[in-house]
């Protein structure tokens, strides 16, 4: 299994392009399958969850062509299997993005049931409702969870969510896009992926509004057509690159961002200090105070509030921070595990339910060090990078399922990082 070995302590300095949305990605994708016609999609991350979204479309019957690297060419003109395997699913949650236009265009879908995963139980019922209340029928099936509407399309309905969800709504959406008469999802997720997925979606000829909003309205159609889009940057790459700039003290350029859409992270990063320009429409100046950093309180949310895939980035951040800092973390109910890694290097944090308490500033020093999940690698190679000494971070395979070479990304900044591997790195590294 990859390494990475960091030794810290350097300031990163220079200039940063951010990549394509991972989380817009997977969904605009599995939109693919909605039409015969093809679909270009430009600015897709090289990372491993795009590269398993791809095989899914691939053992579906679609074909793939991407002429350049972040380009794929999608034709499900041909797709005969409306199965996603267990084998797949169980390396990528988001493989359920197949459910919803499985089902409304051909009618059927098969894809294994989701088990937990490092961060929580992670349910999709909500899901499934959903669909149930779209005309489908549902039911479990050996760990699979099968999904018919009777008469071969959905039918449009009103959809509450007890809880946002992010997939839901998109898997809700791509559904509804096909099915007889008008959805109206109330409670939707507002995340900017829904909006982008949304926009693809319109551009093949669906009838969607209000999607960035509570309340979505479908008005379905017949037949979707071909269309060409490009991916949104990743607000969440983004995010750690201001962290990875503030935690080494050092001064980055951050260009091809959407600051608009990560609005609540910079304003709870210029609250502790961290100095925050914003040049243009795409680039942002990011350098940490002279002063230092201030400790200060977070709770994740649901968009337009503090994304949970910036909490495990903001407490490494905290960990330099002077004084003390509540982190609450209400989207996922175990989603804490670099805390313990963290504390291995130094920090000082005390977890207590769904809160975790940082005291700041602590020396961080080097350590052998374990990666449980995508957003928890990210925050142990920010300690690392402001770490004393030298630190090596296992199972890096989290880190690659969605950040574009970040390897070469950061070493490009100024940061002494090495990947020791065991297999053929990522081409693109
Ligand atoms: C998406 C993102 C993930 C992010 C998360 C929250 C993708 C591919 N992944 O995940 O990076 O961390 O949003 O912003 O876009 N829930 C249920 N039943 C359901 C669905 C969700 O109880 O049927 C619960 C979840 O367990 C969780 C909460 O709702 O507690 C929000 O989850 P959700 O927004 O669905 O997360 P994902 O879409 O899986």
């Amino acid at each position: 299994m990859d390494k990475f070995l960091i030794r810290g302590g350097r300031n990163l300095r220079g200039k940063i392009e951010i990549s394509g949305a991972k989380n817009s990605a997977l969904p605009c994708l599995a939109a693919t399958l909605l039409t015969p016609e093809t679909v270009t999609l430009h600015n897709v991350p090289y990372v491993k969850d795009l590269i398993t979204q791809r095989r899914l479309l691939e053992d579906l019957g679609a074909t793939v062509l991407t002429p350049e690297l972040r380009t794929h060419k999608v034709s499900a003109a041909n797709v005969e299997v409306f199965e996603a395997p267990y084998e797949l699913v169980k390396t990528m949650r988001a493989s359920v993005l197949a459910l919803g236009p499985l089902l409304a265009r051909f009618g059927q879908a098969k894809v294994s049931l989701p088990g937990g995963c490092a961060i929580g139980t992670r349910p999709i019922d909500l899901h499934l409702k959903a669909f149930e209340q779209l005309g489908a029928n549902v039911s479990l099936e050996s760990g699979d969870v099968v999904a018919r509407a009777p008469k071969g399309r959905l039918i449009g309905a009103e959809i509450n969510f007890e809880k946002v969800s992010v997939t839901g709504t998109e898997n809700v959406m791509m559904a509804a896009v096909l099915a007889k008469g008008k959805t109206t999802i109330h409670s939707a997720a507002r995340e900017p992926e829904i909006e982008d997925l949304a926009e693809l979606l319109n551009k093949m000829g669906g009838r969607i509004k209000g999607a960035g909003e509570e309340t979505i309205e479908i008005e379905g159609v017949e037949n979707l057509g071909g269309a060409e889009h490009t991916i949104i940057p990743d607000r969440i790459e983004t995010g750690t690159f201001i962290v990875a700039a503030a935690i080494t003290y050092g001064e980055l350029e951050i260009k091809n961002c959407h600051p608009e859409h990560l609005k609540a992270v910079i304003e709870k990063l210029r609250e502790t200090g961290v100095e925050i320009d914003e040049l243009n429409q795409s680039t942002l100046f990011v350098k940490c105070s002279t002063k230092g950093l201030e400790a200060k309180d977070v709770t994740t949310e649901p968009h337009p509030k503090f994304p949970t895939d910036m909490q495990a980035q903001y407490m490494a951040l905290m960990t330099q921070a002077e004084g003390s800092s509540s982190i609450s973390e209400t989207i996922f109910e175990n989603r804490f595990m670099h805390a313990s890694e963290l504390m291995r290097m130094g920090a000082n944090i005390h977890i207590s339910g769904n809160t975790a308490t940082v005291r700041g500033k602590t020396k961080l020093l080097g350590a052998p060090i374990q990666a449980s999940d995508l957003r928890a690698s990210a925050s142990l190679v920010l300690a690392a990078l402001a770490a004393e000494g030298e630190t090596v971070v296992n199972r890096v395979y989290h880190i690659d399922r969605g950040y574009e070479t970040i390897v070469k990304k950061l070493r490009n900044i100024g940061a002494d990082i090495d990947r020791i591997t065991d297999n053929i790195a990522l081409s693109a590294e």
